[in-house]
């Protein structure tokens, strides 16, 4: 599979792995930072639970390669609080998880960070990170932080890129459904390709509808599935959906990093 892999097995950008003299150093010369926000949550009756969360460090990691933009450690749980009906469900709630990237994106700022860009991989994170990024522009105000003024937040779902979309479209219609879907599941098997073994036939999802708490969830959705057929995912399709996240969202970043 390695020949065929787009993605950086280096990991030159992780945060992790430098020490504070080179952030330090990289500092003056790039205000930037990459945030991977992942959830970890069931992805129907054969995906994997860290789904959103390997998905976006992956291409977190990818985008990085490319722009040259650090990546901070990737965030696991999510706000995932419809999922726990189902077993390995690990959430936050939306008030923990605005409470968490707010410090996060304090902590940035504090060093002079001042364009956040969170490549996040769960639908649920995302009214709760818009919410986060209002608090961190008082609270970085209030603060006196040195980088207030600049500070820029901004929210990118990778699974809802225009060129992701309309290739998922392409490759399944309206089998690619809402939650667990083909899509997703394909990016994970080009992450891990024995992942293909869970794979199996399904029968027809519960329909794409509303959602309303886990228990609800559970009962609307049995197995997990709304209106997705995962086994459909293939290592191949999510290698293209990969390229085309991590083109449409380096080009993103680099606008956001050059915006007023
Ligand atoms: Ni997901």
């Amino acid at each position: 599979m390695s020949a065929t892999r787009t993605l950086p097995e280096n990991h030159n950008w992780r945060l992790q792995l430098w020490s504070w003299p080179e952030v330090e150093c990289y500092l003056k010369h790039n205000k930037g930072v990459i945030l991977p926000l992942g959830s970890t949550e069931q992805h129907g009756p054969t995906g994997a639970i860290g789904t959103d969360s390997l998905t976006a460090d992956a291409i977190a990691q990818a985008v990085a390669e490319r722009t040259g933009v650090l990546v901070a450690p990737p965030q696991p749980f999510g706000m995932a609080e419809h999922h726990l009906g189902f077993p390995g469900t690990i959430s936050l709630q939306p008030s923990t998880l605005l409470a968490l990237l707010q410090d996060v994106v304090i902590s940035l700022v504090r060093h002079g960070f001042e364009r956040i860009y969170v490549i996040n991989g769960h639908g649920g994170n995302m009214a709760t990170a818009r919410a986060a990024f209002s608090q961190a522009h008082g609270r970085s105000a209030s603060l006196g932080l040195a980088s207030a003024p600049r500070l820029r937040c901004k929210l990118a779902s990778w699974f809802l890129a225009p060129a992701v979309m309309s290739h998922a479209r392409q490759l399944y219609g309206e089998r690619e459904g809402q939650h667990a879907t083909p899509s997703e599941i394909a990016v994970t098997l080009h992450l891990y390709p024995h992942l293909a073994e869970k794979l199996r036939p399904l029968p027809e999802p519960a329909p794409v509808g509303s959602i309303h708490g886990w228990e609800d969830f559970r009962r609307r959705y049995p197995d997990g599935r709304m209106g997705s057929d995962p086994s459909l995912a293939t290592a191949a399709a999510g290698q293209q959906l990969v390229d085309r996240a991590v083109t449409a969202l380096s080009e993103d970043l680099q606008r956001f990093l050059k915006a007023p």
